[in-house]
């Protein structure tokens, strides 16, 4: 079996992609790249491997005799590291999300055009147990066609976010807009339906107290009303609400699809609820299947990280690579399907409420309006376009509160 050769930028979260290649067989990890020299050496005697070469340098990483990058760096700096890495000639699986502002977007959509390379997104909660039997189901066409549909993501991060900000004000989780990490709740329902997300309007949340306890300068949550081409409604929430949730539901125009709820303790985004009909029009009766889908090569994939759904990025993407056709990846567009709703949300937050179309970046034409729109939340990236990300105004806490939140750090 021929093995891809892997290297990993970002060592905190790249350390599950290095966990996949330590146990399957179809890929070898080569480098890891972090310039957090502390962390990287403790993985380094974690892993205790000798073939794996380590760099704090992404410069001197770049030059290392691999196939493919992953990008597990910093949320809002992928798409340069992407763009770099395509042009290196390595195929690249990039963590959420895929850029930080619409001239990135256009920017990694043409440099995976040029580069004829693979890239991937690694938007894991598609490949959770159940809304990625909804996307087999619904292409068999179980339900129907879509019609509405609601996704949940809700990660209360608060008592682990000193160490997930390193307590820095300047870190991308405290200065990302409600509405920026959007692609877990918003993602499966593209996957499982193909459909193309073309409106949104969006909300965020007042800024809670929680939010300043964590030094966070944005609304804890986002809401995202997107409508699809085929006229379809979805509701996506997402963010630091105070229980978690993750949770999908999917209505077609002959039945419905929908995960267990987490406190009715059966198994949450596991199980998966289908009530349908044979035909449109018939409704009978309610006939509820409820089962535990099971996935291609679960065995291996169970104690992967978010119910496993870590295990296929990888899987996925390394097959590919590997000449399989039918390997399950999230390409660019997909990827930008997944992003863009997030992104206009915020203008249409910013803009008072107001629904907002979504471009089609597929096309040549569309993205010209985009190529030099620099318009985000992040200050590094937005130049003379920047924006806060708190719609209500600038948010600034006071220094005591990262001292704090120093404090807390698990070393
Ligand atoms: N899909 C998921 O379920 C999931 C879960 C957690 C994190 N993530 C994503 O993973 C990424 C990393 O998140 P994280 O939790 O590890 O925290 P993080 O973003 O704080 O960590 C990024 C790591 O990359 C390193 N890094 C950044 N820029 C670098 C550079 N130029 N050269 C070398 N090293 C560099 C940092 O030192 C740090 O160790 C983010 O994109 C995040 O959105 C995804």
């Amino acid at each position: 079996m021929n093995k891809i050769k892997v290297g990993v930028l970002g060592v905190q979260r790249g350390a599950s992609m290095v966990r996949y290649c330590l146990e399957a067989g179809n890929a070898q990890v080569v480098a890891i790249c972090d310039k957090w020299a502390e962390g990287l050496e403790k993985k380094k005697k974690e892993f205790n491997d000798d073939s794996i070469t380590y760099y704090t340098d992404f410069e001197d990483f770049i030059k290392h005799d691999m196939d493919a990058v992953v990008l597990a760096n910093y949320a809002h700096e992928h798409a340069p590291f992407a763009i770099r890495c395509l042009k290196e000639g390595k195929h690249v699986l990039s963590e959420v999300l895929p850029c930080a502002n619409m001239k990135e977007a256009v920017e990694l959509i043409e440099a995976v055009e040029e580069s004829g390379k693979v890239y991937a997104y690694a938007e894991n909660y598609c490949f959770m147990s159940a809304p990625y039997e909804m996307k087999k189901l619904y292409r068999q066409g179980k339900i129907g066609e879509f019609e509405y549909g609601e996704g949940e993501y809700i990660h209360n991060c608060e008592s682990g976010w000193a160490n997930l900000t390193d307590a820095d004000p300047n870190h991308w989780r405290n200065n990302m807009p409600s509405t920026f990490y959007c692609t877990h709740s918003i993602g499966p329902i593209v996957h499982i339906t193909g459909l193309r997300p073309i409106k949104v309007t969006g909300y965020e949340s007042g800024m809670v107290t929680r939010s300043r306890r964590m030094g966070r300068k944005s609304g804890q949550f986002g809401i995202e009303m997107i409508e699809f081409e085929n006229g379809g409604i979805y509701k996506s929430v997402h963010g630091g609400l105070y229980k978690n949730s993750v949770w999908y539901c999917v209505y077609g125009s002959k039945g419905r699809m929908e995960s267990a709820r987490e406190d009715a303790q059966v198994g949450g985004v596991g199980k998966i609820y289908v009530n349908a009909d044979e035909y449109d029009g018939q409704y009978e009766r309610d006939i509820i299947e409820c089962y535990d889908p099971a996935h291609e090569v679960s065995e291996q994939s169970a104690d992967f990280g978010h119910g496993g759904s870590d295990y296929y990025i990888m899987y996925n993407f390394v097959e590919k690579l590997r000449g399989r056709e039918d390997a399950d990846i999230i390409d660019v567009y997909e990827a930008m399907d997944m992003f863009l709703p997030g992104q206009f949300a915020y203008t249409s937050i910013v803009e008072g409420g107001v629904p907002v179309e979504i471009p089609n970046l597929r096309s040549k034409e569309e993205r010209d309006r985009y190529r030099n729109d620099t318009t985000c939340c992040f200050k590094d990236k937005a130049g003379d376009m920047y924006i806060p990300s708190y719609s209500k105004g600038e948010v600034e806490f006071p220094e005591s509160v990262y001292e704090e939140l120093k404090k807390k750090i698990d070393k």
